[in-house]
């Protein structure tokens, strides 16, 4: 239906596709904050940043990456906004196609995504969903390979939940060739469309039930909270506290592994004050990346020729 050139999930692309926006992403921090962005290659185009939850970074980063490449934006809270009210994702779809440029959407349900995308004629971006958050690992995987150097042949653990951020981790192992071990507790699930993803790619994603297990000899401990936005209230927490990533669980990984986190962090709860503040952590880096990252992916769906 439509030819736009969205940016849905890590899954929907070729891996060297991938790997050319993550070293356009690399290009693009090198250069800095542009002296004159009025004449950025998004001169002129405008970006609609459209929230059904709560952002900091998402916001904050995608506004900045936007302006810095010239471009202007508009940032919606769906409950300020019809479709809050019901109007459907399509029919959003079609209006906010005829104003804007390109849609980021932030979304309770990952079918709104699908159904805004479906129907939209101007790119449209997965600024997390309930099942994925692809943007935050295309700066997840700069910063890897900022400390770490290449991804590919090395080993990442995941820790605690099987949430969208979870799931957009087993996708981007299935996508640049890492293996990554899930330590999540038995009965915590995980994306089945990740995980039949990475199985039909013959990925190296590992299922542990002992976060000792998932750590051993790991280059990278990642974790994100353990209630995420959406979750139901009363989640049973007990089951994760195996999976907190403490001082004693890092001493288990490689030396000179780090620790990941794509914020908001519940401290002392999914990582400890000790983890997160230590010089292993490259947190701030991870959420910096962001804007570098997502430049690249504005310039995917509105400049490709603009692409470094
Ligand atoms: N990591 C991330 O997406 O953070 P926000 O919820 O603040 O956007
Ligand atoms: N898993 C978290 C990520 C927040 C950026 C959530 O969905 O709330």
């Amino acid at each position: 239906m439509t030819q736009a050139r969205h940016f849905l999930g890590l899954d929907e692309f070729e891996p060297a596709y991938l790997r050319r926006l993550l070293e356009a992403g690399w290009v693009l921090k090198r250069a800095g904050r542009p002296a004159r962005p009025a004449e950025g290659p998004l001169a002129g185009r405008t970006l609609m940043l459209l929230f059904e939850k709560p952002s900091t970074r998402t916001r904050v980063s995608f506004e900045v990456a936007m302006r810095q490449l010239g471009g202007d934006v508009i940032v919606l809270n769906a409950s300020d906004s019809q479709l809050g009210r019901g109007e459907t994702p399509a029919d959003t779809a079609r209006v906010l196609s005829r104003y804007v440029d390109a849609i980021m959407l932030r979304a309770t349900r990952h079918a709104s995504l699908e159904a805004l995308a479906q129907h939209a004629t101007v790119p449209v971006i997965n600024g997390l969903t309930d099942e994925t958050h692809p943007c935050q690992l295309m700066a997840d995987i700069m910063t890897f390979e900022e400390h770490r150097g290449p991804i590919s042949g090395k080993t990442v653990a995941w820790l605690g939940d099987g949430n969208n951020v979870a799931a957009s981790w087993v996708q981007a192992a299935a996508q640049l060739g890492f293996r990554l071990r899930l330590g999540m507790p038995e009965g915590v699930t995980i994306s089945e469309r990740a995980l039949g993803f990475a199985r039909r790619k013959g990925a190296a994603v590992e299922l542990c039930h002992t976060a000792e297990k998932a750590v051993a000899g790991a280059d990278c401990l990642v974790t994100d909270t353990w209630v995420s936005m959406g979750d139901e209230p009363g989640k049973n927490l007990a089951c994760f506290e195996p999976f907190r990533v403490t001082a004693g669980l890092m001493a288990q990984a490689a030396p000179g592994a780090i620790f990941m986190h794509c914020l908001p962090a519940k401290r002392g709860q999914e990582v400890t004050d000790e983890v997160i503040d230590s010089p292993a952590s490259v947190v701030w880096d991870e959420a910096e990346n962001r804007v570098h990252a997502q430049k690249a992916v504005l310039l995917h769906c509105l400049a490709p020729a603009a692409l470094p």
